[in-house]
C-alpha cells in the first residue's frame, strides 16, 4: 500500500517515524513545502490554497491514502482537500482527541494544548475534547518552536529560555499536553523534562497509527520497499534531516 505524508515543513518527520515503525505502508512518499514553511502564522485561504497544492503534487504519485501529517493544516483544509480527492485522506487532530480520551480517560484532567497561531486560533481540539467532556483546557500558541525545530534546536539553553517565556505561569505540570503541532515531537524529551515528567505527552504520530489500526483496520506488517522524499525547496536538506533522525 502506497501513503503520501504531507506536512508544511520537516515536522511531518515525528509523524513519519511512527508509521515506519508501525509497518503500514511498504511504499511511502514524503512531501514538506519547506518552501513556505511556517503554515502556522498564514490565514485560512493560504492554507487552504497550499494544501490544495500539496494535492496537486501528490496525484501523479498514485497514493492510496494521504497522512495529512500537519496541525495546522489538518484544522482548515482537511474538508476541502477530501471534496477535492478520491482517495482516503487523513489528518492529525481527530486521532490528536481520541489519543486524549484513551490515555487520560479522567475529563476532569488539566490538558495544555501546545499548537501553532493558526491552530490555536481554529479552536479544533478546544471545540472536540469540549464535545467528549474535557473542560479544564488550557491552549498556547507556541509557534517558536517551529523555527527551532526547523534549525535542529532541540535541546539546550535557546529551548530552555522559550520554554521560561511561554511556562512561567505554570507553577504545577499539566496532565495532559498536546503536541498539536507535528513540529514538537522533536522537542518532547526537553519539554517533558521540563514539566518534570509528570505530563503525558500525545503524539499526533502515534496517535494516527492508532487510528488508522483502529478505525481504517489498516494492520498489515508490511516490510517497507519504498521511502522517497520530496520537498519544495531543498530535497536534499530535507532527505538529510530525514537520515539523520528517522
Ligand atoms: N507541522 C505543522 C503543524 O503540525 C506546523 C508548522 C508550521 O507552522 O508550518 O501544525
Amino acid at each position: 500500500m502506497r501513503t503520501g505524508v504531507f506536512d508544511s515543513g520537516i515536522g511531518g518527520l515525528s509523524v513519519l517515524k511512527s508509521l515506519i515503525n508501525a509497518k503500514l505502508f511498504d511504499e511511502i512518499i514524503y512531501y514538506g513545502d519547506t518552501a513556505r514553511v511556517p503554515y502556522g502564522v498564514k490565514d485560512k485561504q493560504t492554507i487552504i490554497r497550499f494544501s490544495l497544492e500539496a494535492l496537486d503534487f501528490f496525484k501523479p504519485h498514485n497514493i492510496d491514502i494521504l497522512i495529512v501529517a500537519c496541525n495546522t493544516v489538518s484544522a482548515y483544509a482537511l474538508e476541502e482537500m477530501q471534496k477535492h480527492s478520491k482517495i482516503p485522506i487523513v489528518g492529525v487532530i481527530e486521532p490528536g482527541v481520541l489519543a486524549v480520551q484513551n490515555k487520560l480517560k479522567d475529563t476532569d484532567s488539566e490538558i495544555l494544548i501546545l499548537a501553532t497561531r493558526a491552530t490555536i486560533n481554529s479552536g479544533e481540539y478546544e471545540t472536540r475534547l469540549r464535545k467528549i467532556g474535557f473542560w479544564n483546557l488550557k491552549s498556547l500558541a507556541t509557534g517558536l518552536f517551529v523555527p527551532l525545530v526547523e534549525e535542529g534546536l532541540l535541546e539546550g539553553a535557546v529551548l530552555e529560555s522559550v520554554f521560561d517565556y511561554y511556562f512561567s505561569n505554570f507553577t504545577n505540570p499539566p496532565k495532559g499536553i498536546i503536541l498539536g503541532c507535528t513540529h514538537f515531537p522533536l522537542i518532547a524529551d526537553a519539554l517533558s523534562a521540563y514539566f518534570n515528567n509528570q505530563s503525558v505527552l500525545i503524539h499526533s504520530g502515534e496517535a494516527i497509527v492508532e487510528y488508522l489500526e483502529t478505525h481504517l483496520q489498516l494492520r498489515t506488517q508490511y516490510p517497507l520497499k519504498s521511502l522517497q522524499f520530496f520537498a519544495s525547496d531543498n530535497t536534499a536538506s530535507l532527505t538529510k534531516i530525514a537520515q539523520k533522525w528517522l
